[in-house]
């Protein structure tokens, strides 16, 4: 067994340079200022000297976005075990996803329905939804954190579903206190009730692997499937190679199922165009 090679790792990353008074600094926050190690700052700059473009045109800087943005969808698609590298979108910070998601969601609510938020939630996971809401003319219901352990509970939240319920928004860790939230529980719940499963990874991600893919073996995996949203993007579409066709359904949002999918350890083609993009 190899010992992690924590100082190549360490040297990945130019901001642990940074010394505050003399000591050398310490980050903890993992939103949209999370840091980036030299290769990401290699390709961003790269990007900038030689293909910067809006997508979808006929000169050469735009073809080739085009194709960086595809490329990197397919990175990440086999990163998360998504299906399709469609399934990945790009935003600004999970803020600004939220408040695009939720508009675009609200659209399908009718006046009187409910959503549920959580007291435990970051309010970039909370403010947008109660938004959307007050504009839609719907109630939102509050999942309370339990204040001696600061846990969310599947019980606390089953008395607050009902018929009129049409989305639960959560997070899967706490960036206040770190725990964890049974969203595979959650999952459990709504599971077949047309109930919508909003989940913040912020704060878990950088800490454990995400898998969105259907499967049998949970394998140390989270095991849920995200919801998630299709941007119609024909000519990705026409050359995205992996997972299975999208029918109409898969197109939709739709609740999650309780599956994961064995890690892929294949080198795939999206792990070889993103060794070429280092
Ligand atoms: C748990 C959690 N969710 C969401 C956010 C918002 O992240 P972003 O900066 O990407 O909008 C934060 C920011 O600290 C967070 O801690």
């Amino acid at each position: 067994m190899h010992a992690f090679a924590i100082d190549w790792v360490r040297s990945q990353f130019p901001s642990l340079e940074l010394s505050v008074d003399g000591q050398p600094a310490i980050f903890l926050d993992a939103p949209g200022g999370t840091q980036v190690p030299i290769a990401v700052t290699r390709a961003v700059r790269d990007y900038y000297r030689k293909h910067n473009s809006n997508v979808g045109g006929r000169f050469v800087t735009s073809k080739n976005t085009t194709q960086i943005v595809h490329q990197t969808r397919t990175a990440l698609a086999d990163f998360f075990h998504a299906s399709r590298p469609e399934e990945i979108i790009f935003g600004q910070n999970m803020t600004s996803l939220t408040f695009a998601m939720s508009r675009a969601l609200a659209k399908t609510w009718s006046p009187g329905s409910e959503i549920i938020v959580t007291s435990l939630d970051h309010d970039a996971n909370i403010s947008p939804w109660k938004l959307a809401a007050a504009d839609r003319k719907c109630s939102v219901r509050t999942w309370e954190v339990r204040t001696e352990d600061c846990t969310l509970r599947i019980e606390d939240l089953r008395p607050l579903i009902s018929e009129k319920t049409c989305l639960i928004a959560v997070t899967l860790a706490s960036n206040a206190v770190g725990s964890h939230v049974d969203v595979a529980g959650v999952s459990e719940l709504v599971g077949g009730t047309g109930i919508k499963l909003f989940v913040d990874a912020v704060h878990f991600a950088p800490h454990s692997r995400i898998s969105v893919c259907s499967g049998e073996n949970t394998n140390g995996w989270t095991n849920w499937r995200l919801t998630k949203c299709d941007l119609p993007q024909p000519s990705l579409r026409k050359s995205g190679k992996r997972g299975p066709k999208a029918s109409r359904a898969s197109q939709e949002f739709r609740v999650p199922s309780i599956t994961s999918r064995k890690p892929d350890t294949k080198r795939t083609e999206a792990a070889e165009s993103a060794e070429r993009w280092k």
